[in-house]
């Protein structure tokens, strides 16, 4: 069904007022994600906090804040990318979400990489990278890497929000940044992606 849509719009439309899990019932507003439908760097983070549940866009809180300073560090603007998160509604109190959630919302993330067909996905912090690559991601280990994905390359990177916390993370953040833009100056073509459809197998 959701394969059916051809375009971000659509997709967003059979998210629609979406209560295929729990998040619906605390929320404001749904984050659908922000962008550029043709980017060649997507990012993903991990939920929507309180300036996105308020507004409907993702990281425009304090980390969106970083993020953009990252971004203009490397020659881009939001414009250029596509920003979401693995989970398109805010958890309560902004825990981390649960497997149960981040599945059900699986579908919408593997239908915006499908229709946005970006060569990197960044994944900002360990939650994200974790819940796309299936494993319990050590950031410290494999930030910054340039991994084989499904169609993809995978770069995860810390939280901009860890880099607010702690400022040696900052200094590896901007370093991760000028290898994302390494990464897109070299063009590598991405791996292909697996047939059929990830989002019809349910997997990223
Ligand atoms: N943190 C996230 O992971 N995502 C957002 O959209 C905002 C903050």
């Amino acid at each position: 069904m959701l394969e059916e849509a051809g375009t971000l719009d659509e997709l967003r439309d059979m998210l629609g007022l979406c209560t295929r899990c729990r998040l619906s019932e605390g929320r404001n507003k749904i984050v659908f994600g922000y962008g550029n439908p043709e980017a060649r760097l997507m990012f993903v983070g991990e939920a929507p906090g309180k300036a996105e549940d308020a507004q409907g866009l993702p990281f425009v809180g304090p980390a969106g804040r970083l993020l953009d300073e990252l971004l203009a560090g490397i020659g881009l603007a939001r414009k250029d990318v596509y920003i979401t998160n693995v989970v398109k509604c805010r958890p309560p109190g902004n825990r981390d979400p649960l497997p149960e959630e981040t599945e059900t919302c699986n579908p919408f993330l593997a239908g915006q990489i499908r229709l946005i067909r970006p060569s990197i996905v960044c994944q900002l912090g360990r939650i994200a990278a974790s819940v796309m690559m299936k494993r319990s991601v050590q950031m410290t280990k494999m930030h910054g890497q340039r991994l084989i994905g499904p169609g993809y390359f995978n770069v995860p990177v810390f939280h901009p929000a860890a880099a607010l916390r702690t400022p040696a993370t900052r200094g590896l953040l901007v370093e991760d940044f000028a290898n994302l833009k390494k990464y897109l100056d070299e063009d590598q073509a991405p791996p292909e992606p697996p047939s059929p459809e990830p989002e019809q197998m349910g997997l990223f």
